[in-house]
């Protein structure tokens, strides 16, 4: 078998078979195959996209490039979650304890912040002590006992996802629906959980901007997930405006605190319930959706929910009295309250210029190198559909840097504000199962 005849046959159109699709990955990852012959096919596959078979063919190729966790020694249903992501995005703090302490089993494995897109790890280390780094043993013995861990990615996972996607960012092919699927269903199977809650992310602030688009992807990603004999769900959700009113490291920790005790903003407090209401009927505790909203809703309002958080900060070492205390957080220097000019219903937040602004302000990386600032970001005062008058606080901003002033000038412009209210907004759009 040659590579050439692979990219010719998909630059005409052609389905490729699995020995062809096993052929360029074994060899992509073994480094037989160059680079720009892969680029090549890449481009091809961005162009004319892949069968249903195809995907799956992909999917299982990249799964079986490396480790695959096995977690059969946790007892019970392994859940998992993932999202897209999205600007504001603390989901997995938040859910995690909630599901956890309805007795569901959560072994996740997180990622890191790149971009205008948060981390769940880098918020998590924004909690002095805490360790996202543990043993494959230590993060099943840790499920087994309190019913949760997030952690860093453990073992050698999917390699050929880690070449390829190293390649498509530099080749212009990221955004290929056959190629973003597999990059991502390769890594949740491979993290070995029963059951898959995609929570793909819809608008300015996410990968993808439009509806259809979303529903492209999720409905491919279940189908994959599927494929596998996984139970996997996805939940289509707005990005238009960050989740919740927090961006940035440790301030988007207090916000899930207060949230896990009752006090977090709607749309994330609604998120958290429907979407904890889909893993509990995955993993087999509730028997109805609005059974599982039920609990989730009492084990906030008993405590149990964030008593959850604090053994989980306490198990991967982290310091709890920050926790019990959340003044006791790091504060950064400046704290400026950014005010509207103008009167009017709010009708859009950028979340991406959101986004970018709190990394300019230092709560994330715009190369993989950069250190974070925990303390930095941008807390909202106001979320689509409310009404401001002139003089009223849009948000408030929070950085150690001394060059702040543009930022200060620019960030008004990411408001747009109108004489007519806008419609209701939902938090989630469809649930695909
Ligand atoms: N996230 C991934 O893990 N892979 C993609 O291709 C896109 C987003």
């Amino acid at each position: 078998m040659r590579m050439i005849d692979i990219i010719e046959h998909k630059r005409d159109g052609k389905i490729l078979t699995n020995e062809e699709i096993n052929f360029f990955i074994t060899n992509y990852v073994d480094g037989k195959i160059p680079d720009y012959q892969v680029s090549a096919l890449l481009m091809a596959i961005l162009f004319r996209g892949m069968s249903d078979e195809e995907i799956f063919n992909l999917t299982n190729d990249m799964l079986h490039s490396g480790d695959i966790i096995d977690l059969s020694k946790i007892k019970g249903v392994k859940v998992d979650k993932h999202s897209t992501g999205g600007v504001g995005d603390k989901t997995s703090l938040v859910l995690g304890p909630l599901v956890a302490s309805c007795g569901a089993k959560l072994a996740k494995m997180s990622g890191r912040g790149l971009g205008h897109t948060g981390g769940t790890l880098d918020k998590m280390e924004s909690i002095p002590g805490m360790q996202i780094n543990i043993s494959e043993d230590n993060f099943i013995s840790q499920v087994n006992k309190i019913g949760m861990a997030i952690v860093g990615q453990t073992g050698h996972l999917v390699p050929a996802d880690k070449k390829l996607y190293a390649l498509r960012d530099v080749t212009g092919t990221v955004d290929s629906l056959p190629l973003i699927a597999s990059s991502i269903m390769s890594k949740k199977l491979a993290s070995g959980s029963d059951s898959i809650l995609l929570d793909v992310k819809v608008g300015s602030g996410a990968f993808m901007k439009t509806l259809e688009m979303g529903e492209e992807l999720a409905k491919t990603m279940v189908s994959i997930g599927k494929y596998f004999k996984k139970d996997t769900r996805a939940i289509l959700t707005d990005m238009d405006e960050p989740l919740g009113l927090a961006v940035g490291n440790n301030l988007e920790v207090i916000e899930a605190i207060n949230t896990l005790k009752g006090n977090g903003p709607k749309d994330l407090t609604e998120l958290c319930i429907k979407a904890g209401a889909i893993m509990l009927l995955q993993a087999k505790i509730c028997a109805s959706f609005e059974e599982g909203e039920k609990l989730l809703q009492s084990k906030i309002e008993n405590g149990e929910a964030f008593k959850k958080f604090v053994e989980f900060v306490e198990a991967q070492g982290g310091d709890i009295t920050y926790v019990l205390n959340t003044s006791k957080f790091e504060k950064a220097k400046y704290e400026i309250s950014i005010k509207s000019n103008k009167s009017g219903y709010i009708t859009k937040i950028d979340a991406l210029e959101i986004g970018e602004f709190a990394m300019k302000l230092g709560a994330g990386r715009e190369k993989i190198e950069d250190k974070i600032d925990y303390s930095a970001g941008i807390i909202l005062s106001k979320k689509i559909g409310d009404f401001v008058n002139s003089g009223d606080e849009l948000c408030k901003i929070y950085t150690n840097k001394e060059n702040y002033e543009e930022i200060i000038k620019e960030i008004k412009n990411s408001f747009i504000i109108s004489e007519n209210k806008p419609e209701n907004r939902k938090i989630i759009y469809k649930v695909i199962s």
